[in-house]
């Protein structure tokens, strides 16, 4: 099946080879159209005007909620829009982190975290004064973990469902355990994790997970936090203003009920309502297929890839416990050199830190070349690539 078809900029750059899917996707037609149809059918400020077309345009964006907390097993009151995954993170450190958090407590991260889940517990410790601790990342970018990591110092954990870096998918469960049996909560960053797996929260049993719409084939400015219940109810708001209140007087407020009460002034809703689109549209692929294709495409490449001279993998050399997201170096090119090369041939790939600079330290590296695959991606995009790969090579050294 050619899933191309389905996304109109491959129509418009036929010569486009797009191996950058982990930090965007490409958008199906049906969800530009969606949005599309919102500005042209819908366009009304939600949740407080009384008339027909806002009742219409409040019905299609909490049509999304339901649809997201059916995606990931949650209940829509426990379903939060943001702006993207790292307002998600951002709320939790400052709305959780500032109210039960103390000086002293300790935040467990890992050394593969992407900067947004690092900055925001790093300022909560410029704040007041927690201390952060790093899971170390073996060779195949899964957590070194035999439980006593987690102590009784130990209030939060934060982490990913899988690695933007490397590609690694980590095994979860016995941390998630282990930080519930001490009384932690956990944050799970699921932006890539979401993108090639279906997540249940409540076998997951995280306390909060983040996701973005636009690593999910959804408009950019659209993420996803996803919060207990019981700890949503017990957070203070994170942004005050419109939308949020229950009443305002000159002297203080009371906030609205969640999940409203973390949605402060006019979201975006146009996006909010394409990304229905987007969940129904893989949904309706589904997550089976998905990971077929990609895995197919995964094993390919890294075969492919690992007959390239002076090629080291960064991360696992396998196909398995992973998604399609391949880190490497070449001997005698750098990353950028690498990246600017097949760009001249119209292939998207990434080159740099990768937003894991905590990583590139631990590993001493200055950079990597990244590619990832999408399910609209084909063996011919890898051949092309690893053919350019050759001459790129071949110019350097
Ligand atoms: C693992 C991971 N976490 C967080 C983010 C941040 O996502 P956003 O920029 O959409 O907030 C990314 C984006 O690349 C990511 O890959």
């Amino acid at each position: 099946m050619d899933f191309k078809r389905d996304f109109p900029i491959f129509k418009q750059r036929p010569e486009l080879v797009y191996l950058d899917s982990a930090a965007t996707s490409q958008k199906p037609q049906i969800v530009l159209e969606a949005e599309n149809t919102y500005y042209e059918k819908l366009n009304s400020n939600i949740h407080r005007s009384a008339h027909f077309l806002a009742e219409e345009a409040t019905l299609a964006y909490e049509a999304t909620r339901q649809t997201v907390a059916d995606f990931i097993g949650a209940q829509k009151h426990e379903i939060i829009f943001t702006r993207n995954a790292t307002e998600g993170i951002n709320l939790v450190a400052r709305s959780f982190g500032e109210t039960f958090l103390k000086k002293g407590d300790e935040v467990l991260l890992s050394k593969m975290e992407h900067h947004s889940n690092i900055v925001p517990w790093l300022q909560l410790k410029e704040k007041i004064g927690i201390v952060i601790q790093y899971l170390d990342i073996d060779e195949n970018g899964q957590f070194i973990f035999d439980g006593s990591q987690v102590t009784d110092k130990t209030k939060f954990v934060s982490l990913t469902g899988m690695s933007n870096i490397l590609g690694s998918i980590p095994n979860l469960k016995p941390i998630i355990a282990a930080a519930h049996t001490k009384g932690a909560k956990i944050l799970i960053d699921a932006c890539q994790l979401a993108v090639h797996q279906s997540i249940d929260v409540q076998q997951l049993d995280a306390d909060f997970l983040v996701f973005s719409a636009h690593k999910l084939y959804g408009p950019t400015g659209v993420g996803v936090l996803y919060g207990k219940e019981g700890l949503l109810k017990k957070i203070p708001p994170f942004l005050g203003g419109g939308e949020m209140i229950q009443e305002v007087f000159e002297q203080s407020f009371t906030p609205a009920d969640i999940p409203h009460k973390f949605e402060a002034g006019t979201p975006n809703i146009a996006g909010v309502v394409a990304f229905k689109a987007a969940i129904d549209y893989i949904r309706q692929i589904s997550f089976d297929e998905i990971q077929k294709i990609e895995n197919e495409l995964t094993t390919y490449a890294l075969e492919k890839l690992s007959r390239l001279p002076d090629l080291t993998f960064i991360g696992p050399k396998k196909a398995e416990n992973r998604g399609p997201v391949i880190s490497f170096t070449m001997q005698g090119v750098h990353p950028h050199d690498i990246a600017e090369g097949l760009s001249q041939k119209d292939i998207c790939i990434r080159a740099g830190h990768h937003c894991g600079q905590v990583l590139m330290d631990a590993w001493g590296l200055p950079a990597t070349a990244r590619i990832s695959l999408a399910f609209y991606n084909t063996k011919n995009d890898i051949d092309q690539t690893v053919k350019t790969l050759e001459e790129v090579h071949k110019y350097f050294t």
